[in-house]
Protein backbone atom coordinates (compact mmCIF):
# COMPACT_ATOMS: atom_id res chain seq x y z
CA UNK A 1 0.00 0.00 0.00
CA UNK A 2 1.80 3.17 -1.45
CA UNK A 3 3.48 3.41 -4.36
CA UNK A 4 5.79 5.95 -3.23
CA UNK A 5 9.85 5.90 -3.12
CA UNK A 6 9.71 3.13 -0.43
CA UNK A 7 6.40 1.62 -1.25
CA UNK A 8 7.63 1.61 -5.38
CA UNK A 9 11.33 -0.30 -4.68
CA UNK A 10 9.79 -2.75 -2.42
CA UNK A 11 6.85 -3.82 -4.69
CA UNK A 12 9.43 -3.60 -7.69
CA UNK A 13 12.37 -5.95 -5.75
CA UNK A 14 9.41 -8.60 -4.00
CA UNK A 15 8.48 -9.25 -7.94
CA UNK A 16 12.06 -9.70 -8.89
CA UNK A 17 12.63 -12.11 -5.51
CA UNK A 18 10.01 -14.16 -7.32
CA UNK A 19 6.72 -13.06 -5.36
CA UNK A 20 3.64 -12.17 -7.21
CA UNK A 21 2.99 -8.01 -6.34
CA UNK A 22 0.08 -5.90 -6.64
CA UNK A 23 1.31 -2.48 -5.56
CA UNK A 24 -2.11 0.17 -4.55
CA UNK A 25 -2.55 4.17 -4.17
CA UNK A 26 -4.84 6.41 -4.23
CA UNK A 27 -3.25 8.43 -6.88
CA UNK A 28 -4.67 7.69 -10.15
CA UNK A 29 -2.08 9.20 -12.48
CA UNK A 30 1.08 7.56 -10.34
CA UNK A 31 -0.74 4.41 -10.91
CA UNK A 32 -1.43 4.60 -14.26
CA UNK A 33 2.13 6.38 -15.17
CA UNK A 34 3.77 3.29 -12.76
CA UNK A 35 1.63 0.89 -14.96
CA UNK A 36 3.38 1.57 -18.48
CA UNK A 37 6.41 1.39 -16.65
CA UNK A 38 7.46 4.93 -15.43
CA UNK A 39 8.36 5.89 -12.03
CA UNK A 40 7.48 9.00 -11.06
CA UNK A 41 10.98 9.85 -9.72
CA UNK A 42 14.20 9.08 -11.18
CA UNK A 43 15.65 5.64 -9.17
CA UNK A 44 18.84 4.09 -11.18
CA UNK A 45 17.66 0.86 -12.64
CA UNK A 46 14.24 0.71 -11.24
CA UNK A 47 12.39 1.52 -15.04
CA UNK A 48 14.28 -1.58 -15.91
CA UNK A 49 13.17 -4.18 -13.45
CA UNK A 50 9.66 -2.34 -13.22
CA UNK A 51 9.55 -3.06 -17.15
CA UNK A 52 10.96 -6.50 -16.84
CA UNK A 53 8.31 -7.59 -14.13
CA UNK A 54 5.33 -5.69 -15.83
CA UNK A 55 5.74 -7.68 -19.30
CA UNK A 56 6.46 -11.01 -16.96
CA UNK A 57 2.71 -10.07 -15.06
CA UNK A 58 4.59 -10.21 -11.83
CA UNK A 59 3.38 -6.76 -10.74
CA UNK A 60 1.34 -4.95 -11.18
CA UNK A 61 -0.62 -1.64 -9.90
CA UNK A 62 -4.08 -0.35 -8.88
CA UNK A 63 -6.26 2.36 -7.27
CA UNK A 64 -8.51 -0.65 -6.59
CA UNK A 65 -7.47 -1.14 -2.35
CA UNK A 66 -10.48 -3.93 -1.98
CA UNK A 67 -9.02 -6.15 -4.85
CA UNK A 68 -5.51 -6.15 -3.45
CA UNK A 69 -6.61 -6.46 -0.20
CA UNK A 70 -8.91 -9.60 -1.03
CA UNK A 71 -5.62 -11.45 -3.08
CA UNK A 72 -3.09 -11.00 -0.78
CA UNK A 73 -1.67 -12.73 2.23
CA UNK A 74 0.83 -10.37 2.95
CA UNK A 75 0.09 -6.77 3.39
CA UNK A 76 3.06 -3.90 3.53
CA UNK A 77 2.03 -0.76 4.37
CA UNK A 78 4.53 2.07 2.58
CA UNK A 79 2.80 5.15 2.88
CA UNK A 80 4.25 8.66 3.85
CA UNK A 81 4.78 9.53 7.17
CA UNK A 82 5.06 13.49 6.87
CA UNK A 83 6.76 15.63 9.60
CA UNK A 84 4.30 17.88 11.24
CA UNK A 85 4.69 21.32 12.16
CA UNK A 86 6.41 20.65 15.54
CA UNK A 87 8.31 17.55 14.07
CA UNK A 88 5.70 14.32 14.84
CA UNK A 89 5.56 11.54 11.87
CA UNK A 90 1.99 12.10 10.87
CA UNK A 91 0.18 9.11 11.11
CA UNK A 92 -2.68 9.81 8.91
CA UNK A 93 -1.85 7.89 5.92
CA UNK A 94 -0.66 4.64 8.03
CA UNK A 95 -4.16 4.95 9.61
CA UNK A 96 -5.97 5.44 6.64
CA UNK A 97 -4.33 2.24 5.46
CA UNK A 98 -5.33 0.47 8.18
CA UNK A 99 -8.81 1.00 8.07
CA UNK A 100 -8.85 -0.17 4.30
CA UNK A 101 -7.23 -3.20 5.48
CA UNK A 102 -9.77 -4.24 8.74
CA UNK A 103 -13.08 -3.48 6.48
CA UNK A 104 -12.02 -5.27 3.27
CA UNK A 105 -9.81 -8.09 4.74
CA UNK A 106 -11.42 -11.29 4.02
CA UNK A 107 -9.25 -14.01 5.64
CA UNK A 108 -6.01 -13.90 7.89
CA UNK A 109 -3.69 -10.62 6.74
CA UNK A 110 -0.62 -10.57 7.81
CA UNK A 111 0.25 -6.77 7.96
CA UNK A 112 3.69 -5.16 8.15
CA UNK A 113 4.53 -1.63 8.85
CA UNK A 114 7.37 -0.77 6.60
CA UNK A 115 6.52 3.11 7.15
CA UNK A 116 9.25 4.90 9.28
CA UNK A 117 7.19 5.60 12.13
CA UNK A 118 7.29 6.19 16.00
CA UNK A 119 7.29 3.53 19.08
CA UNK A 120 3.96 2.18 19.30
CA UNK A 121 2.76 2.42 15.85
CA UNK A 122 1.97 -1.70 15.15
CA UNK A 123 0.23 -1.42 18.37
CA UNK A 124 -2.18 1.29 16.75
CA UNK A 125 -2.10 -0.19 13.53
CA UNK A 126 -3.56 -3.48 15.23
CA UNK A 127 -6.10 -1.36 17.35
CA UNK A 128 -7.62 0.72 13.94
CA UNK A 129 -7.70 -2.25 11.87
CA UNK A 130 -10.18 -4.09 15.26
CA UNK A 131 -11.99 -0.85 14.81
CA UNK A 132 -12.80 -1.27 10.97
CA UNK A 133 -13.33 -4.82 11.14
CA UNK A 134 -17.08 -6.17 9.79
CA UNK A 135 -15.63 -9.74 10.89
CA UNK A 136 -13.25 -10.73 13.45
CA UNK A 137 -11.02 -12.31 11.01
CA UNK A 138 -7.17 -13.09 12.43
CA UNK A 139 -4.16 -11.16 11.65
CA UNK A 140 -0.80 -10.31 13.06
CA UNK A 141 0.87 -6.75 12.76
CA UNK A 142 4.62 -6.95 12.39
CA UNK A 143 7.41 -4.21 12.04
CA UNK A 144 9.45 -4.27 8.89
CA UNK A 145 11.85 -1.02 8.88
CA UNK A 146 13.33 -0.42 5.78
CA UNK A 147 16.83 0.98 4.95
CA UNK A 148 17.39 1.32 1.79
CA UNK A 149 19.28 4.86 1.03
CA UNK A 150 17.88 6.83 -2.42
CA UNK A 151 20.38 6.23 -5.45
CA UNK A 152 20.87 2.38 -4.15
CA UNK A 153 17.59 1.56 -3.40
CA UNK A 154 17.62 -1.71 -5.03
CA UNK A 155 21.01 -2.72 -4.53
CA UNK A 156 20.39 -2.07 -0.73
CA UNK A 157 16.99 -3.84 -0.92
CA UNK A 158 18.46 -7.51 -2.02
CA UNK A 159 21.95 -6.99 -0.52
CA UNK A 160 20.62 -5.88 2.74
CA UNK A 161 23.10 -5.16 5.96
CA UNK A 162 20.06 -6.84 8.17
CA UNK A 163 16.72 -7.15 8.05
CA UNK A 164 14.62 -6.66 10.94
CA UNK A 165 11.56 -8.34 11.67
CA UNK A 166 9.46 -7.22 14.57
CA UNK A 167 7.03 -9.04 15.75
CA UNK A 168 5.64 -10.98 19.36
CA UNK A 169 4.05 -14.05 17.43
CA UNK A 170 6.20 -16.98 16.28
CA UNK A 171 3.61 -17.24 13.29
CA UNK A 172 4.08 -14.27 11.48
CA UNK A 173 8.21 -13.96 12.39
CA UNK A 174 8.19 -17.24 10.36
CA UNK A 175 5.87 -15.79 7.75
CA UNK A 176 8.57 -13.32 7.37
CA UNK A 177 11.39 -14.99 7.88
CA UNK A 178 10.19 -16.89 4.50
CA UNK A 179 10.00 -13.58 2.16
CA UNK A 180 13.04 -12.82 2.73
CA UNK A 181 14.80 -16.82 2.37
CA UNK A 182 18.01 -16.09 0.11
CA UNK A 183 18.97 -12.74 1.39
CA UNK A 184 22.38 -13.34 3.34
CA UNK A 185 22.21 -10.82 5.70
CA UNK A 186 21.40 -11.73 9.48
CA UNK A 187 17.82 -11.43 10.49
CA UNK A 188 16.85 -9.91 13.80
CA UNK A 189 14.10 -11.14 15.51
CA UNK A 190 12.59 -8.43 17.84
CA UNK A 191 9.45 -7.17 19.51
CA UNK A 192 7.67 -4.35 17.53
CA UNK A 193 8.68 -1.14 19.63
CA UNK A 194 12.30 -2.30 19.36
CA UNK A 195 12.25 -2.63 15.38
CA UNK A 196 10.39 0.29 15.36
CA UNK A 197 13.13 2.55 17.47
CA UNK A 198 16.22 0.49 15.73
CA UNK A 199 15.11 2.16 12.42
CA UNK A 200 15.20 5.84 14.42
CA UNK A 201 18.08 5.41 16.02
CA UNK A 202 19.66 3.68 12.87
CA UNK A 203 19.38 6.91 10.69
CA UNK A 204 19.55 9.11 13.61
CA UNK A 205 23.46 7.63 14.83
CA UNK A 206 24.31 8.42 10.42
CA UNK A 207 22.87 12.16 11.00
CA UNK A 208 25.14 12.26 14.64
CA UNK A 209 28.32 11.23 12.18
CA UNK A 210 27.80 13.82 9.52
CA UNK A 211 27.42 16.49 12.11
CA UNK A 212 30.11 15.71 14.35
CA UNK A 213 32.26 15.72 11.25
CA UNK A 214 30.53 19.22 9.95
CA UNK A 215 31.31 20.75 13.44
CA UNK A 216 34.56 19.18 13.50
CA UNK A 217 35.27 21.07 9.67
CA UNK A 218 34.85 24.61 11.60
CA UNK A 219 37.15 23.71 13.96
CA UNK A 220 39.53 22.39 11.38
CA UNK A 221 38.70 25.52 8.91
CA UNK A 222 40.35 27.28 12.15
CA UNK A 223 43.28 25.15 13.07
CA UNK A 224 44.11 25.20 9.19
CA UNK A 225 43.67 20.90 9.41
CA UNK A 226 42.58 19.13 6.25
CA UNK A 227 39.16 17.06 7.94
CA UNK A 228 39.68 14.59 4.60
CA UNK A 229 42.93 13.39 6.27
CA UNK A 230 41.09 13.45 9.90
CA UNK A 231 38.43 11.09 8.37
CA UNK A 232 40.63 9.15 6.73
CA UNK A 233 42.57 8.78 10.13
CA UNK A 234 39.91 8.21 11.89
CA UNK A 235 37.78 5.55 9.57
CA UNK A 236 40.81 3.16 9.35
CA UNK A 237 40.10 2.28 13.25
CA UNK A 238 37.41 -0.39 12.34
CA UNK A 239 35.39 1.33 15.62
CA UNK A 240 35.02 4.14 14.02
CA UNK A 241 34.18 3.01 10.05
CA UNK A 242 35.14 5.21 7.37
CA UNK A 243 31.34 5.58 6.31
CA UNK A 244 29.00 8.69 6.96
CA UNK A 245 32.42 10.58 7.75
CA UNK A 246 32.27 13.02 5.05
CA UNK A 247 32.06 16.70 6.37
CA UNK A 248 29.87 19.13 4.23
CA UNK A 249 27.21 21.31 3.72
CA UNK A 250 24.86 18.85 5.69
CA UNK A 251 22.42 16.43 5.32
CA UNK A 252 19.13 16.66 3.34
CA UNK A 253 16.44 14.69 2.14
CA UNK A 254 12.91 12.68 3.13
CA UNK A 255 14.56 10.62 6.17
CA UNK A 256 17.28 12.31 8.15
CA UNK A 257 15.81 15.68 8.81
CA UNK A 258 12.38 14.36 9.36
CA UNK A 259 13.20 10.94 11.11
CA UNK A 260 15.74 12.90 13.98
CA UNK A 261 13.28 15.50 14.60
CA UNK A 262 10.94 12.74 15.06
CA UNK A 263 12.86 11.31 17.27
CA UNK A 264 13.57 14.05 19.29
CA UNK A 265 9.46 14.63 19.34
CA UNK A 266 9.05 11.41 20.36
CA UNK A 267 11.64 11.37 23.62
CA UNK A 268 10.10 15.03 24.61
CA UNK A 269 6.71 13.18 24.75
CA UNK A 270 8.32 10.83 27.23
CA UNK A 271 10.10 13.72 29.34
CA UNK A 272 13.53 12.65 28.21
CA UNK A 273 15.84 15.46 26.50
CA UNK A 274 18.06 13.53 23.93
CA UNK A 275 20.72 16.62 24.07
CA UNK A 276 23.38 15.14 21.98
CA UNK A 277 20.41 14.44 18.88
CA UNK A 278 19.21 18.11 19.36
CA UNK A 279 23.02 19.25 18.56
CA UNK A 280 23.16 17.07 15.96
CA UNK A 281 19.93 19.27 14.33
CA UNK A 282 21.31 22.42 14.88
CA UNK A 283 24.47 21.46 13.46
CA UNK A 284 22.94 20.74 10.24
CA UNK A 285 20.22 23.52 10.43
CA UNK A 286 23.43 25.57 10.15
CA UNK A 287 25.97 24.04 8.27
CA UNK A 288 24.74 25.67 4.84
CA UNK A 289 24.72 29.05 6.69
CA UNK A 290 28.39 28.17 7.65
CA UNK A 291 29.11 28.19 3.40
CA UNK A 292 27.32 31.12 2.75
CA UNK A 293 29.15 32.75 5.40
CA UNK A 294 32.54 31.38 4.05
CA UNK A 295 31.41 32.85 0.64
CA UNK A 296 30.64 36.00 2.01
CA UNK A 297 34.01 36.43 3.65
CA UNK A 298 36.05 35.44 0.81
CA UNK A 299 34.22 37.13 -1.91
CA UNK A 300 33.01 40.61 0.59
CA UNK A 301 29.55 41.08 -1.15
CA UNK A 302 28.13 38.82 -3.69
CA UNK A 303 25.60 41.21 -4.64
CA UNK A 304 25.87 41.94 -8.69
CA UNK A 305 27.93 39.16 -9.11
CA UNK A 306 27.15 35.99 -10.77
CA UNK A 307 27.51 32.27 -9.15
CA UNK A 308 27.16 28.88 -10.65
CA UNK A 309 25.33 26.82 -8.44
CA UNK A 310 26.20 22.99 -8.71
CA UNK A 311 23.92 20.49 -8.03
CA UNK A 312 20.09 20.51 -6.87
CA UNK A 313 19.33 17.21 -5.34
CA UNK A 314 20.07 16.45 -1.33
CA UNK A 315 22.62 13.82 -3.14
CA UNK A 316 24.06 12.09 -6.38
CA UNK A 317 21.96 9.78 -8.51
CA UNK A 318 18.61 10.98 -7.38
CA UNK A 319 16.09 13.78 -8.55
CA UNK A 320 15.30 14.19 -5.11
CA UNK A 321 15.32 17.55 -3.67
CA UNK A 322 13.67 17.36 -0.38
CA UNK A 323 15.73 19.38 2.56
CA UNK A 324 18.38 19.79 0.24
CA UNK A 325 21.25 22.07 1.59
CA UNK A 326 21.56 23.26 -1.96
CA UNK A 327 18.29 24.74 -2.21
CA UNK A 328 18.76 26.95 1.31
CA UNK A 329 22.57 28.06 -0.58
CA UNK A 330 20.75 28.72 -3.89
CA UNK A 331 17.62 31.04 -2.15
CA UNK A 332 20.09 32.72 -0.33
CA UNK A 333 22.76 33.83 -2.23
CA UNK A 334 20.15 35.35 -4.50
CA UNK A 335 18.39 37.31 -1.73
CA UNK A 336 21.97 38.38 -1.35
CA UNK A 337 21.49 40.00 -4.38
CA UNK A 338 24.03 37.68 -6.52
CA UNK A 339 22.62 35.94 -10.15
CA UNK A 340 22.57 32.36 -9.72
CA UNK A 341 23.37 29.53 -12.49
CA UNK A 342 22.46 26.19 -11.51
CA UNK A 343 23.30 23.34 -12.85
CA UNK A 344 21.96 19.47 -11.94
CA UNK A 345 22.53 16.51 -14.30
CA UNK A 346 18.66 15.12 -13.52
CA UNK A 347 16.84 17.59 -11.77
CA UNK A 348 15.13 20.60 -12.68
CA UNK A 349 14.35 23.98 -10.49
CA UNK A 350 11.64 23.84 -7.90
CA UNK A 351 8.56 25.94 -8.12
CA UNK A 352 10.19 28.07 -4.68
CA UNK A 353 13.45 28.79 -6.73
CA UNK A 354 12.02 29.97 -10.21
CA UNK A 355 13.04 33.52 -8.91
CA UNK A 356 13.93 36.15 -12.07
CA UNK A 357 18.04 36.05 -10.22
CA UNK A 358 18.31 32.14 -10.47
CA UNK A 359 18.31 30.18 -14.16
CA UNK A 360 19.08 26.19 -14.89
CA UNK A 361 21.54 25.61 -17.39
CA UNK A 362 22.09 22.73 -19.50
CA UNK A 363 25.97 22.07 -18.60
CA UNK A 364 28.30 23.35 -15.75
CA UNK A 365 30.44 24.56 -17.93
CA UNK A 366 27.50 26.88 -19.44
CA UNK A 367 26.47 27.43 -15.48
CA UNK A 368 30.20 28.78 -15.13
CA UNK A 369 30.80 30.83 -18.02
CA UNK A 370 31.70 34.55 -16.49
CA UNK A 371 30.92 33.69 -13.38
CA UNK A 372 33.09 34.94 -10.45
CA UNK A 373 32.12 31.92 -8.09
CA UNK A 374 31.47 28.00 -8.42
CA UNK A 375 29.93 26.93 -5.30
CA UNK A 376 29.45 22.87 -5.58
CA UNK A 377 26.74 21.52 -3.21
CA UNK A 378 25.65 17.87 -4.21
CA UNK A 379 28.80 15.43 -5.43
CA UNK A 380 27.77 14.58 -8.49
CA UNK A 381 30.50 12.36 -9.90
CA UNK A 382 30.68 14.46 -13.00
CA UNK A 383 31.90 17.65 -11.29
CA UNK A 384 35.36 15.89 -10.64
CA UNK A 385 35.57 14.83 -14.86
CA UNK A 386 35.08 18.63 -15.55
CA UNK A 387 37.82 20.33 -17.44
CA UNK A 388 38.43 22.85 -14.19
CA UNK A 389 41.18 24.42 -16.60
CA UNK A 390 39.07 25.28 -19.52
CA UNK A 391 36.32 26.48 -17.02
CA UNK A 392 38.85 28.89 -15.35
CA UNK A 393 39.45 30.80 -18.71
CA UNK A 394 35.62 31.37 -18.94
CA UNK A 395 34.76 32.70 -15.39
CA UNK A 396 35.44 36.27 -14.63
CA UNK A 397 36.77 35.70 -11.25
CA UNK A 398 38.05 31.99 -9.89
CA UNK A 399 36.68 31.42 -7.27
CA UNK A 400 34.92 27.46 -6.34
CA UNK A 401 33.12 26.96 -3.02
CA UNK A 402 33.26 22.76 -2.69
CA UNK A 403 30.23 22.49 -0.27
CA UNK A 404 31.10 18.26 -0.29
CA UNK A 405 34.83 18.52 -0.10
CA UNK A 406 35.06 16.37 -3.19
CA UNK A 407 37.57 18.38 -5.56
CA UNK A 408 41.52 17.53 -5.09
CA UNK A 409 42.54 21.22 -3.49
CA UNK A 410 45.73 21.43 -5.07
CA UNK A 411 45.08 20.14 -8.47
CA UNK A 412 42.65 23.24 -8.19
CA UNK A 413 44.54 25.38 -7.09
CA UNK A 414 47.52 24.15 -9.53
CA UNK A 415 44.88 25.70 -12.07
CA UNK A 416 44.70 28.88 -10.68
CA UNK A 417 41.57 28.68 -8.41
CA UNK A 418 40.72 30.54 -5.13
CA UNK A 419 39.91 26.86 -3.94
CA UNK A 420 37.84 26.90 -0.51
CA UNK A 421 36.29 23.56 0.89
CA UNK A 422 34.39 22.65 4.48
CA UNK A 423 37.35 21.81 7.24
CA UNK A 424 39.19 21.45 3.54
CA UNK A 425 40.76 24.85 2.66
CA UNK A 426 44.92 23.95 3.67
C1 LIG B 1 18.96 7.34 4.61
C2 LIG B 1 19.67 6.11 5.20
O1 LIG B 1 21.05 6.09 4.78
C3 LIG B 1 18.97 4.81 4.77
O2 LIG B 1 19.60 3.68 5.42
C4 LIG B 1 17.49 4.88 5.18
O3 LIG B 1 16.77 3.74 4.78
C5 LIG B 1 16.86 6.10 4.54
O4 LIG B 1 17.57 7.29 4.96
C6 LIG B 1 15.41 6.16 4.98
O5 LIG B 1 15.14 6.35 6.16
O6 LIG B 1 14.53 5.89 4.15
P1 LIG B 1 19.00 8.57 2.23
O7 LIG B 1 18.20 9.63 2.88
O8 LIG B 1 18.57 8.04 0.91
O9 LIG B 1 19.11 7.27 3.18
O10 LIG B 1 20.46 9.15 2.01
P2 LIG B 1 21.92 8.97 2.62
O11 LIG B 1 22.79 8.31 1.63
O12 LIG B 1 21.89 8.38 3.96
O13 LIG B 1 22.38 10.51 2.72
C7 LIG B 1 21.66 11.46 3.50
C8 LIG B 1 22.34 12.81 3.47
O14 LIG B 1 23.56 12.77 4.19
C9 LIG B 1 22.71 13.31 2.06
O15 LIG B 1 22.36 14.69 1.97
C10 LIG B 1 24.21 13.13 1.98
O16 LIG B 1 24.83 14.04 1.12
C11 LIG B 1 24.60 13.39 3.43
N1 LIG B 1 25.90 12.79 3.84
C12 LIG B 1 26.07 11.45 3.81
C13 LIG B 1 26.91 13.62 4.26
O17 LIG B 1 26.78 14.86 4.31
N2 LIG B 1 28.11 13.06 4.65
C14 LIG B 1 28.31 11.71 4.63
O18 LIG B 1 29.43 11.27 5.00
C15 LIG B 1 27.27 10.89 4.19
Amino acid sequence: MGAGFVGTTTAVTFAELGHKVICIDTDAKKVESLSRGKPPFYEPSLKEMLIKHLEASNIRFSTDAKSAIEASTIIFICVGTPATENGDADLTYVRQAALSIGAQMNGYRLVVNKSTAPVGTCTRIQNWIWESQTNPWEFDVVSNPEFLREGNALFDFLHPRRVIIGSTNAKPAALMQNLYEGLACPIIHTNPNTAELIKYASNSFLATKISFMNELARLCDTLKVNIRDVANGMGLDSRIGSDFLEAGVGYGGSCFPKDVSALLQMAGEYEVNLTILRQVKQVNDTQWVYLLNKILSVMGSVKGKSLAVYGLSFKPNTNDTRESPSRFVILHLAKQGATVRVHDPITTLPSSLQLPAIRQCQTPEAAADEADAVVICTDWPEYRDIDWGAVKTKMRQAYVFDGRNMLDMELMRSFGFSYHGIGYSN
